[in-house]
């Protein structure tokens, strides 16, 4: 990194390669199967990294739909927008022909599994020749911190594969180890044609990829070119993050550090805990109070930690995966205090006035 910054930190790839740029895109190719049918794109936000891909889908299939669905949150560039289904990105246009399905969510009353494939069914049957990709998170997150029941994820790629459609996993937020996987599609062991990576990729910096297949990425040459990415500071801290991943084994103590924060938080046994669900270090706190998500936020920060709500009333926990055990409990305490808090109603509606939520 240090290198990087001292001989050519304003360089980029637009007319000549650098070292860790290459050696990046290398080692984020051995993560997949068929490294060699496949290209790298780099770029520095998952806002442009889902932007890239979706217009590149229809641009190289010739085929004008995208797939996608209810509450997903792909980014805030006119083509990320385009295609989320997230109630904060209601204002832009929508892809034309945007089909979109409700996710899967195993709670009472919502589509389970099947009936969503039934209904992509219904859809391919009539337009599946004229649909270039289905965008999927592989844990609906910002719509609320859901995990897709078992088989889902196969069941998309299958009907991918039956209909010539692109598969592709926005990983952005749950990829990257956090899961208990690298990727998180992992649990379901399938392959996407194409994944787009980002948050901690850069471990800060501004960084993001998408990977996918030779003929999609090398569509035109500058489809989508933007002159910093790829920058050799930026790629640096990219291996930094895969060489510590792999070194300090953060997939697998993603996964057991995800079980012990789980079960402490049903320990907690709170009345106004509905749900806790997740995979890993990607985990949600279902409250069973509107309103209760944004104050829960509100308290936490006054007592010294930062959350965030998703969906509607849904604490979502990302920690960092360096987290400590150590750190895990003070974290399921303290959660414990700003419910408590949130309960016997010690966090008056003017405490979240004052911010600005979804
Ligand atoms: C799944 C997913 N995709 C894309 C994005 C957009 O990433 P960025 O904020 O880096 O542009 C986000 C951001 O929250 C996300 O959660």
């Amino acid at each position: 990194m240090a290198r990087a910054l001292v001989d050519m930190a304003g360089a980029s790839i637009l007319s000549a390669v650098n070292e860790p740029a290459v050696a990046l895109a290398e080692r984020l190719l051995a993560t997949l199967p068929d490294a060699d049918s496949r290209r790298v794109w780099f770029g520095h936000s998952g806002s442009d990294a889902n932007d890239t891909a979706a217009r590149v889908v229809t641009a190289a299939t010739g085929r004008p739909r995208v797939v996608a669905f209810e509450g997903a949150y792909h980014g805030g560039l006119a083509g990320s927008s385009a295609i989320s289904g997230h109630p904060s990105l209601d204002h832009g246009a929508k892809a034309p022909g945007l089909i979109q399905l409700p996710y899967p969510d195993p709670r009472e009353g919502a589509e389970a599994g099947g009936d969503v494939l039934e209904i992509l069914d219904a859809h391919l049957a009539r337009h599946g020749r004229e649909v270039a990709a289905l965008f999927v998170e592989p844990i609906l997150s910002d719509g609320g911190l859901i995990v897709p029941p078992a088989g889902f994820l196969h069941g998309l790629a299958a009907r991918c594969r039956a209909h010539g459609i692109l598969l592709v996993c926005d990983e952005v937020k749950v990829g990257l180890a956090r899961t208990g996987h690298l990727h998180a599609f992992e649990a379901e062991e399938i392959v996407p044609d194409i994944i787009c990576l980002g948050k901690g990729l850069g471990g800060g910096l501004p960084l993001s990829a998408v990977i996918g297949p030779v003929a999609v990425m090398d569509h035109t040459t500058a489809f989508s070119l933007m002159t910093t990415a790829g920058n050799p500071a930026c790629a640096s801290a990219g291996l930094a993050v895969l060489d510590t991943i792999a070194r300090e084994r953060l997939a697998p103590r993603a996964a057991v550090a995800g079980e012990r924060f789980t079960a402490g938080l049903r320990a907690l046994g709170h009345p106004l805990v509905r749900d806790v669900r997740g995979r890993g270090l990607a985990i949600g706190v279902e409250l069973a109070e509107r309103g209760a998500g944004a104050k829960a936020c509100v308290r936490a920060l006054e007592l010294g930690a930062v959350f965030y709500f998703v969906g509607r009333d849904v604490l979502e926990l990302t920690p960092a995966l360096t987290i400590s055990d150590a750190e895990i409990d003070e974290g399921v305490a303290l959660i414990g205090r700003a419910l408590d808090d949130v309960a016997a109603g010690r966090v008056p509606d003017s405490a979240v006035a004052a911010y600005a939520a979804w």
